[in-house]
Parts: structure tokens; sequence; C-alpha cells
């Protein structure tokens, strides 16, 4: 069965533009995250604080976080890696941080240049001053169903940095399948192990659409009472350090496809596609969204 309302997570500004070799410009990065809370969107992941000789793409996070409109009732969380990213991001009033250790050791050690259990230490240190300074934490976990260096992934190595998560103060931890390798079917196994001791209604679902199996992923997410979801204007998206990487489920999608389903989002389409029109023209390349195609060329 369907929940009556589902929480959209827009990563557009940060996960989204990450992968982008053509340096976004702040103002054009500021303009997006207006647009995109403008349609309705009330959680918008909107930079980055990692090493900038890392993903140069995000490092204008300051300039962007001290100048965005924030609308009252709006969120928007920031990615941090290590304190060092934490004391930077604490420096523009963020009220909320993501945590993102990885599921795999390949992946760790590429994308964040250390072991799992080297990242889980350094991103408690990072929750542990945040809960103390009173900001929220979101923890994601990424290569949850298939890492690009280690292949598939053993649920219960997933569940298991997922309760570390949450014991660590996170609100919520975030599944990312991201490489976008899942299937309706690993999906269903890794969330069978995971929600024997996660409240689903604490988890969310991050999809990339790699092998555009996103929105067939989430249909047997919801299944398991899971309401929130990760997406991304566009469908633009992905991690440089993950090869084979392409973009998140997009919003548009997830949007048409909620609507089908008869669930609340609260979100203006038509606004949302002129977002992700505003963003793919900029970049100067056709929209990842097929339902962005389907209604903005009518
Ligand atoms: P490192 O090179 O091992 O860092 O990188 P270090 O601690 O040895 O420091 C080296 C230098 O970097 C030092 O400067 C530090 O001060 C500086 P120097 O002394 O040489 O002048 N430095 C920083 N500068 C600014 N901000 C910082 C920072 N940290 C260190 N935060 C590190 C380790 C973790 C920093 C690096 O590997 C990194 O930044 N990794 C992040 C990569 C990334 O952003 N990946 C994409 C996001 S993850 C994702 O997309 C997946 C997700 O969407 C979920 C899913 O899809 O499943 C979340
Ligand atoms: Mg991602």
């Amino acid at each position: 069965s369907s929940p009556s309302k589902v929480r959209i997570y827009e990563v557009g500004p940060r996960d989204g533009l990450q992968n982008e070799s053509k340096f976004v410009p702040t103002e054009i990065k500021i303009e997006l995250i207006k647009k995109l809370a403008n349609a309705g969107l009330k959680d918008i992941e909107s930079a980055s604080f990692v090493s900038p000789k890392w993903v140069k793409q995000m490092s204008d996070g300051q300039e962007v976080m001290k100048n965005i409109d924030r609308v009252p009732g709006v969120n928007y969380p920031v990615l941090v890696p290590n304190l060092k990213g934490y004391q930077l991001a604490k420096q523009c009033n963020v009220e909320e941080v993501a945590i993102f250790p990885a599921g795999s050791e390949g992946f760790s050690q590429k994308n964040l240049n250390c072991s799992v259990e080297e990242g889980l230490r350094r991103f408690k240190e990072v929750a542990d001053q945040a809960v103390k300074d009173g900001l929220r934490v979101r923890g994601y976990v990424s290569c949850v169903v298939g890492c690009p260096y280690d292949g598939p992934i053993n649920p219960k190595v997933i569940a298991k940095i997922t309760d570390e998560l949450f014991s660590m103060g996170c609100y919520e931890v975030s599944l990312g399948d991201t490489i976008g390798v899942g299937t309706a079917g690993s999906v269903r196994k890794l969330l069978r192990e995971v929600v024997k001791t996660a409240p689903p209604e604490k988890l969310a679902l991050h999809f990339h659409d790699t092998y555009g199996q996103g929105l067939a992923n989430l249909l047997a997410g919801l299944e398991f009472g899971i309401t929130t979801v990760d997406s991304s204007i566009s469908g633009l998206g992905g991690c440089p350090y993950a090869r084979g990487a392409s973009g998140n489920l997009a919003t548009e999608d997830l949007v048409y496809f909620l609507y089908g389903l008869g669930v609340n989002t609260d979100i203006d389409l038509v606004k949302l596609i002129e977002a992700g029109r505003y963003i793919s023209n900029f970049l100067g390349k056709p929209t990842e969204s097929k339902v962005n195609r389907a209604i903005g060329d009518r």
C-alpha cells in the first residue's frame, strides 16, 4: 500500500551538480535553489563542504550558503566529510549537516581516502559536535547494494552502518544506491535486513537511475513503510569517485509517479519542470527527466 504523503529530499544543487565538469557559477546555484523552493520543495541539499581539491564544483559552498534566500519552513542541509568541513559549514549558520560513510571498503577509499571504520570515526566526531551545537544530522550510507570496486554488498553490513548512524544521533538515514545497480529484488533483500533494527519512518531512499530502475526500486521500498525519497532536479547527479555512476532519480519523474499513486507531495510540477529546464539549459544538455521532456516539450 502507498503512504498518504511522501517527503521529497532534493539533492540537485549538491549531488546533481557535483559531477558536472563545467563550473556552475555561484549565482546560478543560488537561483536554482530559489526555483526549487518556489516549486514547493521543503528539503534542498544545497552544497557540500568537502575538499575543494577533490570536488572543485562544490568549492563555493560558503558563498552559496551565505547568499541564498532562506524561505521559512525550508531546510537547506549541506554535506560534510570531516570536522574541517563542519566548521566551514557552521560559519554559514546551517541548521542541518549530512554525513556519508560508505557501505564498502573500495568506495570508502576512493571517495573519502580512508577505510569504512576510519570514516565512521570521523563522522562520529562531526555528529557529536553537531548534536552539541544543536544542529540536525542526516546520515547517508553509500553503495548499499553494489560497489563499483567491491561488487555486491551484503545487506547485513549496511544494516550495521545504518544502526551506527542512528546511534550517532542522525534523525534519518538515507540508503544510497550510489551507482544505480539495484533492482526491486536487491532493494527488497536489503530492506528486509535493514528494517529488522531501523524504523522505516526514519529511513530515506536515494536511488541513482543508471540502469533505469529508480522508480521500480522506489515502489519496492515504499512497501516497507519508508516515506522519504531523495531525488535530483532534471535527473542530474553522480559521484566523481564512483565509476559508472549516473544521475539520481529525477524529481520531476518522482512527483509524476507519486501523483499517479495518489500520494500528496505539495509540489508544483509546472514550476519544477521550469527549474529543470533552467539548469539543463545552463549546462547545455537535454534534461535526463523523461517527464520533463514529455511535458516540457508539449
Ligand atoms: P584527504 O586528502 O585525505 O584530506 O581527503 P586530509 O584530511 O589529508 O587534508 C588534505 C588537505 O585538504 C588539507 O589542506 C586539509 O585542510 C584540506 P592542506 O593542509 O593540504 O592545505 N581539507 C579540506 N578543505 C576544505 N574542506 C574540507 C577539507 N578536508 C580537508 N572539508 C577528504 C579526505 C574526506 C577531505 C576528501 O576525500 C573529500 O573531500 N572527499 C569527498 C568526496 C565527495 O565529495 N564525494 C561526493 C559526495 S558522496 C556522494 O555523492 C554519495 C551520496 O550522494 C550518497 C549516494 O549516492 O549513495 C552522498
Ligand atoms: Mg548520490
